[in-house]
């Protein structure tokens, strides 16, 4: 076993899941403004603190995405961030990639930057603790998105990422993320995540990473969020893994899903039923954001003193995740 396979058994095994903690400072604004919190570098380490110090990190977080200012930022006692995840046995990570510009010659889609320079920062990165890293691309789906033009250039921007980070002996998080947004059907969105994955593993292989060394974060598979038919989460699950059988090779060890937009609840449920029906050898995790945060910052902006209210929440929900990814979640576990 490779040393980047023990870390990513590490992340994802025994129910363990991701926390996504690495908005950007202008999305973490715009989140913090929703529920009326100024949004300064003091407020964001006061909310990510409190949930880096919650119970259920030892239990149900196996890896923490940080953003660069938080993994450089300390604990009010003087502690360093990363000391403070990996005292828990979880292990720091850290979002790498610059953000998304528009694609020249395709200025409706996204092209995601930060490959310059990028061999330097992550020596950095590891200095600080890092062990794992993540970069996103965004796809839109609609008549004529994704092209094929935003599937090649995102893939192979996401491969050079991941060969550079093992190079630095850390595990990538790969992570094309086909949006919700649209009124599309579920199969369409099965037909365009497809190819989006295939075409990453066409450039992770042809950029000869150690596939055995990175964790894949897709989306589900799942109608427009503007879509009028409702999906039964039966069908989700089903169509989610037969995507993911047929798209990714055996050699990488496990996939952690984003949210994306779908309720804490509805990732749960979602996320349980891929579990309960995965004959694959893939482990199915999570790597949420919204869906492991949104109510714990909730109860955080009524009082951010009240430490322990927001830990309870947030220790309530990764409890949930963790037990969807083992198949064990149930509806009637969400209300006592
Ligand atoms: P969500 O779970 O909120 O989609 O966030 C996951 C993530 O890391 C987005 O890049």
């Amino acid at each position: 076993m490779s040393d980047l396979n023990k870390i990513v058994l590490k992340i994802i095994s025994s129910g363990k899941g991701i926390l996504a903690a690495d908005e950007s400072n202008g999305t973490m604004t715009k989140r913090l403004e929703a529920v009326n919190v100024k949004s300064n570098p003091e407020n964001r380490l006061a909310f990510r603190e409190t949930l880096f110090s919650s119970e259920c990190m030892k239990e149900c977080i196996g890896g923490v995405i940080l953003y660069d200012e938080t993994i450089n930022q300390k604990t009010s006692l003087g502690k360093p961030i990363p000391d403070l995840i990996s005292e828990t046995g979880a292990i720091p990570g850290i979002k790498v990639d610059t953000g998304v510009k528009n694609l020249a010659n395709s200025s409706k889609e996204k092209i995601t930057e930060g490959l310059d320079g990028l061999r330097e920062r992550l020596k950095k990165y590891y200095e600080l603790g890092a062990r794992f890293t993540k970069w996103r691309g965004v796809y839109s789906i609609s008549n004529e998105y994704p092209s094929k033009l935003a599937i090649h250039t995102n893939a192979h921007a996401l491969a050079r990422y991941s060969a550079l980070v093992q190079e630095s002996k850390m595990v990538p998080i790969i992570e094309p993320e086909v949006l919700m947004d649209g009124d599309h059907s579920i199969d369409i969105c099965f037909k365009k995540t497809s190819e989006v994955i295939k075409k990453c593993f066409e450039e992770l292989i042809l950029n000869k990473v150690d596939l055995s060394g990175i964790i894949l974060k897709p989306n589900m598979i799942l109608p427009g969020s503007q879509s009028k038919n409702k999906i039964a989460g039966e069908e989700i699950s089903k169509k989610t893994l037969e995507c993911l059988e047929n798209s990714v090779p055996n050699e990488v060890p496990g996939i952690a899903f984003l949210s994306g937009g779908q309720s804490e609840i509805e990732a749960s449920e979602n996320l349980n039923l891929i579990n309960k029906n995965n004959r694959t050898k893939f482990i199915m995790t999570y790597s949420y954001g919204r869906a492991l945060q949104q109510s714990a910052l909730k109860t955080w902006s009524k009082n951010t003193k009240d430490i322990e209210s927001t830990q309870n929440t947030f220790n309530h929900r990764a409890k949930m995740c963790s037990l969807a990814a083992q198949g064990k979640w149930s509806i009637n576990l969400e209300y006592k």
